[in-house]
């Protein structure tokens, strides 16, 4: 575990959830999920709500941000669902999406032409962890519920921070540990709002911000102060 310096960002151990072990994704019950077309298929089914409620959470960031997307990345984008929310949000803005999983690029590569949306946004397999991509190719770098599958962290957040411009932004949204693992194993794979902001800094990501809930930890990142 890479752990950050500790900094009071929001409250104590209890909910930051120090106290609890992280447990490797890998060796989670979810992870054979995305192995499989029926697998990515129930997945897109029950979650396609909650992708699309987070395109509109991700593009209220980047407002907030002042950002005007027009080279986004969006890594580990699953069904897509995500990517066509940002689209519309961003109509200047040409999205890729990333995903390790041949099964959610075909899923998304269909939900994108059924949106008429394949001109702006398309994707790639790839691993987060070895991005195929230039220094510096986008501006904006989104990702959503995947970072705490990775068991390692740090190779995907440094590729993050290497194909990000220098005045880009970097948007993250990943599980919160916490004693929410007690009730659902998923929340013993997150990570605690110290430990994310050490790992960005680690990675490069220097200044980078958490804004947390119960159940989430938002990273935010931009360049060019
Ligand atoms: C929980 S899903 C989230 C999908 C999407 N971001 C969303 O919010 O709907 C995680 C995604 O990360 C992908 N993934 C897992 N490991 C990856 C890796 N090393 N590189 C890229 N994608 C990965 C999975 O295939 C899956 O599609």
């Amino acid at each position: 575990m890479h752990a950050g310096p500790r900094r009071p960002i929001l409250g104590g151990n209890l909910i930051g959830g120090e106290s609890v072990q992280r447990q490797p994704w890998s060796q989670s019950r979810f992870a054979g999920i995305f192995g499989s077309a029926e697998g990515g298929r129930r997945y897109t089914e029950q979650h396609a709500a909650w992708a699309r409620k987070a395109g509109a959470v991700f593009a209220w960031r980047l407002r907030e941000l002042e950002r005007s997307p027009r080279r986004m990345l969006d890594v580990g984008s699953g069904s897509g669902d995500m990517a066509v929310v940002l689209a519309a949000e961003f109509p200047d803005a040409r999205i890729t999406g990333l995903d390790l999983s041949e099964h959610m690029v075909a899923i998304a590569r269909e939900r994108v032409a059924a949106a008429g949306l394949s001109e702006r946004v398309s994707f790639t397999q790839g691993d987060a962890a070895r991005l195929p991509f230039e220094d510096g190719a986008f501006d904006t770098v989104v990702s959503q519920d995947t970072l705490h599958l990775l068991d390692d962290p740090l190779p995907m957040l440094t590729e993050c921070w290497r194909v990000l411009a220098p005045d880009g932004a970097l948007v993250l949204r990943s599980v919160r540990r916490s004693w929410l693992g007690l009730l659902d194993p998923i929340f013993r794979t997150g990570y605690s709002a110290q430990e994310l902001i050490g790992l960005a800094e680690r990675a490069g990501l220097k200044g980078a911000r958490v804004i947390g809930s119960l159940m989430y930890l938002m990273l935010e990142w931009t360049g060019g102060a």
